[in-house]
């Protein structure tokens, strides 16, 4: 079977597909698009444009001998090829996305419009800082919410996202380690074993030795766990708090105590910050450095759309350190301060980024601040936690909790005790989600939970939504337990693809695209 550009179909979407194959081996609204190398044309092009007068090339050796053999489209398939794409797309604008540690939550789209407005959507970073106070005034206004929130004293707007603040907070807590003359011997950094594997990596990658704190069965990092840990080696821990089971850390403020009392300095991953806005600042908790993915707490979409925004909020003992630039404000105007050399004390660390940071995230995040007021954020971290608890308690009689009946925050977490003997796994299960149309949970994270899922429903979904994905995700526990592996083992059966092998992925990738070898005329007719 060969589709509209004269290629083999790809094998068959799902049973439907196997039994009423098409002739284009598209099936309905569901169309096949192969690789722009596939379709592509070596004469076409979308744009008609005269050749160049030959001018005099010096290039010398380097100039390119052959065609280079990218494909070309015309402007209507390109168009085509995107969209169809972008149809395979599973998103938040599509259904519930219960991603758990990446709260996929609405984006509101006032936002979207406040982002679009020609005084924001059309400044450039190089205009004069005298034409664009306002985009001056509204990041200082950001930077003022984000500090109340959180009870902090300096903001750095310009990281990118989580994992770019993470080195953003750790560049200054280096910063202030070397500004006391320890930076030779204070060079460990304490990551407990739940931690995201980012913040491990950010640590190793300025130089830290990483030293993991064990895990305990309850789920919790003690300080009892902490304390033998430290010495004047410690530079700072790193801690997630909600941490990532889903669990506020009761030692949160004793964790602090003792890390200031050893000298050393507190990181905390505001991953989960969205759980608590409202209800509990960061600052009162002893926090020295943390980062606030916009992406997550604040609904600011995540990827697509360009970079996104990892603001870092600094304590007192820190916010010297913060990296450049930053906005200040005399009076009714605002400027922009470029280099470390005029930084406060001259001790900022220096700059992360070339320019200030992803503006259209700081429209989009502050329009929800706005728009919902600060009773409106702690609201939404109130229904962030209620769904969650809505679906634990939905799902708590079917499926395992790894930490019994502690109440969760934003997210639920089970494990896989539950799936002992079935024959089906939690990626099996996952797979079978898909099924039902819902993009699965986070898998197999944190690692210290076995075969852990972990789910975030977000506050925007309503309790219809809600409802429906437990009955799904209750219709697939029992046809797990009783027996049913077959509806696992094959899925998803309904995808535009059927199931990966993994194992030949991640161990014979194939990095390159080979045209594939030409038809004989004879076999293409047989065919
Ligand atoms: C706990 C935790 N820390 C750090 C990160 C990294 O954040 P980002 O993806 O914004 O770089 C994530 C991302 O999911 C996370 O869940």
């Amino acid at each position: 079977m060969l589709n509209n550009q004269g290629r083999p179909t790809a094998p068959a979407a799902n049973d439907a597909g196997a039994a009423h194959p098409t002739f284009t081996g598209n099936r309905a609204l569901m169309q096949e698009e192969a690789l722009l190398f596939e379709i592509g044309r070596l004469e076409t092009t979308g744009v008609d444009i005269p050749a160049p007068k030959t001018t005099k090339q010096r290039l010398g050796g380097l100039a390119r001998k052959g065609e280079i053999g990218l494909p070309g489209l015309s402007e209507p398939e390109t168009m085509r090829h995107f969209v169809r794409l972008s149809q395979k797309n599973y998103g938040i604008d599509t259904g519930l996305f219960p991603l758990g540690s990446c709260t996929m939550k609405h984006n509101p789209r006032l936002n979207e419009k406040m982002a679009r407005l020609p005084g924001i959507g059309d400044i450039h970073p190089l205009q004069p800082v005298s034409t664009v106070q306002g985009a001056l005034d509204l990041m200082q206004e950001l930077s003022r919410w984000l500090l109340a929130f959180t009870n902090m004293e300096a903001v750095a707007l310009s990281p990118k996202a989580g994992a770019h603040g993470e080195l953003c907070g750790m560049m200054a807590i280096r910063a202030a380690i070397e500004a006391k003359g320890e930076a030779a011997t204070r060079n460990v950094v304490l990551v407990p074993e739940s931690a995201h594997g980012t913040n491990p990596a950010t640590a190793a990658l300025i130089g830290f030795q990483v030293k993991p704190v064990p895990a305990r069965e309850d789920g919790w990092v003690h300080v009892e766990d902490l304390k033998p840990l430290l010495g004047p080696d410690v530079a700072a821990i790193m801690l997630t708090n909600p941490n990532t089971c889903g669990l506020f850390e009761p030692q949160v403020k004793e964790i602090a105590d003792a890390m200031h009392g050893a000298g050393a300095y507190f990181y905390c991953d505001g991953a989960n910050f969205n759980a608590i806005v409202g209800k509990a600042r960061p600052g009162d908790l002893g926090v020295d450095a943390m980062h606030i993915n916009l992406h997550k707490t604040f609904s600011t979409p995540h990827g697509g759309g360009g970079p996104g925004a990892g603001p870092v909020v600094l304590s007192k003992r820190l916010a010297p350190y913060a990296p450049v630039p930053f906005v200040t404000r005399d009076g009714a105007s605002f400027d922009l301060v470029e280099h470390e050399t005029d930084a406060r004390a001259g001790e900022s660390f220096g700059r992360m980024t070339a320019f200030h940071g992803q503006m259209g995230m700081y429209v989009r995040a502050l329009s929800y601040m706005l728009s919902h007021g600060a009773d409106g954020c702690r609201q939404a971290s109130e229904d962030a936690v209620l769904t969650a608890h809505y679906v634990r308690a939905g799902l708590s009689d079917v499926m395992s909790l790894p930490f019994g009946d502690k109440p969760c925050m934003h997210e639920a977490l089970f494990d896989d005790v539950w799936l002992k003997d079935t024959g089906v796994t939690t990626l099996d299960f996952a797979k079978a989600m898909i099924d039902e149309g819902y993009h699965p949970m986070t898998m197999y994270f944190p690692l210290v939970v076995h075969g852990a899922m972990l789910i975030e429903p977000t506050e925007s979904e309503s309790k219809a939504s809600l409802d429906l994905f437990i009955a799904a995700m209750r219709d697939l526990a029992f046809a797990a337990k009783r027996g049913d592996v077959e509806r696992f083992s094959g899925a998803p059966y309904h995808a535009p693809r059927r199931r990966l092998d993994e194992t030949k992925a991640a161990r014979s990738p194939v990095l390159k695209w080979t045209p594939p070898k030409p038809v004989a005329p004879t076999q293409k007719a047989a065919e």
